[in-house]
């Protein structure tokens, strides 16, 4: 029963509604910044929406992938989970050493508790069908880099990296949340979904187990550079990942090429979330090369906000309203969200954060405006997602007065 966890991604999805406000009111100097602002933009999105809906969703995925039975909510876990996020957003904004501790250490055994989950969902017998997908593994080694990002992202106040021996503790942390836990998470949900949402099977299921290694390798050599200072590591990496990216792309491209009525802007939400999630990966070598030139710190610095909202909110927009349509309304057809006006606002959002960080004397009103575009693009999305949870519930509280009296 995915839906507890998807209440609460919508409460955490709100709440990034109102940081993207708070960021534009803030740039402009009509309320002064404060100091946690830029964390909880990052996690809300990250550890609040994306962790609530992988949570609910991976068991589900990966009973049905398998012919198991629908696995039965695990209270425990979702109870150890949101414990753990609260004492996070408690803790990390006011670094209170306590909490932070607690929190990191919470989430990290609601992780291990999913992860024990999905390995003892094994098949009764060898599955039938090679081309339907199975993201199992996708997930059990996303939520794997997501234990050691959250391990390395509670030390980073907490000053363990150097007991670690970490030369880069915060690209550490960023690599392999980003690289390790979203990016090879949402790789298995489009393995996983795909073909329920598109009405077609990927093309080449044969390279679906070369996506994985890649990725996951690569992941590795994004962690293994900046933790032991070998760019060779990071380069290899980077090589792997993004190759392997680029061959998930091109197994759900090519079976919708020639057919013009599959493009709706769900689709395209889909797809072009991925131009921000590769743009770093063609600037890094553009900045080694001008480092003189250009804003080095400026773009490893600040460019966080492209990749979550250009890529992961962006991802999202798409998934999430299939997902409650089909776990809430199931009656209605399941289509990926979006729309032509999300699709243009979300990446005009992108462009203008870009162009903050190459132009510092536009930066306050061009990044206000990307927080406006993004805004924008969301906001219709998310009362969508919450007109869909309350049909979901009037639909349990009718079932529940009406099954009495029968
Ligand atoms: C237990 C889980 C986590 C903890 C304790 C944690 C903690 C932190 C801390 C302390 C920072 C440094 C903030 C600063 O320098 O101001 C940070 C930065 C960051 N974290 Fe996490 N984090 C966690 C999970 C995640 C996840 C799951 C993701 C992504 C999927 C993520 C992505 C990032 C990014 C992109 C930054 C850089 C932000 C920026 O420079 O704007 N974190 N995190």
């Amino acid at each position: 029963m995915p839906h507890p966890y998807f209440l609460m991604s919508l409460l955490y999805l709100s709440l990034v509604a109102l940081g993207a406000l708070a960021s534009i009111l803030t740039g402009l100097e009509i309320i002064p910044l404060f100091g946690s602002l830029k964390w909880l933009r990052v996690h809300l999105v990250t550890l609040g929406a994306l962790s609530e809906i992988i949570f609910g969703l991976t068991p589900t995925l990966v009973a049905t992938a398998r012919r198991l039975p629908r696995p039965k909510m695990r209270w425990d876990i979702w109870l150890t989970l949101n414990a753990g996020l609260i004492l996070l957003l408690i803790g990390i904004p006011t670094i209170t050493r306590s909490l932070i501790i607690s929190g990191g250490t919470l989430v990290g055994i609601a992780v291990i508790l999913l992860i024990k989950q999905l390995i003892d969902m094994r098949s009764p017998q060898p599955r039938q069908e090679p081309s339907h997908g199975d993201g199992r593994r996708f997930y059990i080694t996303g939520l794997s880099y997501l234990i050691l990002g959250g391990l390395v992202g509670t030390g980073l106040w907490l000053g363990w990296s150097e007991a670690l021996h970490i030369a880069s503790p915060i690209e550490v942390h960023v690599h392999t949340n980003l690289w390790g836990f979203a990016a090879v998470i949402l790789a298995g949900l489009l393995v996983d979904l795909y073909p329920s949402f598109a009405n077609r099977p990927l093309a080449w299921p044969r390279a679906i187990p070369w996506i994985y290694w890649s990725m996951t390798f690569g992941a590795l050599g994004l962690i293994m550079g900046p933790w032991l200072n070998i760019s060779l590591f990071t380069v290899i990496g980077l090589v792997l990942h993004t190759l392997g990216s680029i061959l998930l792309l091109v197994i759900v491209i090519k079976p919708l090429l020639g057919d013009r009525a599959a493009w709706t802007p769900g689709v395209w939400h889909l797809i072009t979330s991925y131009v921000w999630f590769f743009l770093p990966v063609v600037v890094a070598p553009l900045i080694v090369a001008r480092a003189t030139d250009f804003p080095v710190q400026e773009i490893s610095g600040s460019g966080g906000p492209i990749l979550i909202f250009g890529w992961i909110v962006q991802f999202g927009y798409a998934l999430v309203p299939y997902l409650f349509t089909r776990f809430f309304e199931p009656d209605q057809p399941a289509r990926l969200g979006g729309t032509w006006l999300s699709l243009a606002s979300v990446h005009v959002g992108a462009v203008l954060f870009w162009v903050s960080l190459f132009f510092p004397n536009v930066e306050q009103i061009s990044r206000a405006l990307a927080y406006g575009f993004w805004i924008l693009s969301g906001l219709p999305i998310l009362i969508g997602l919450w007109k869909g949870f309350r049909a979901g519930v009037q639909r349990v509280e009718e079932g529940q007065a009406v099954s009495p009296e029968e």
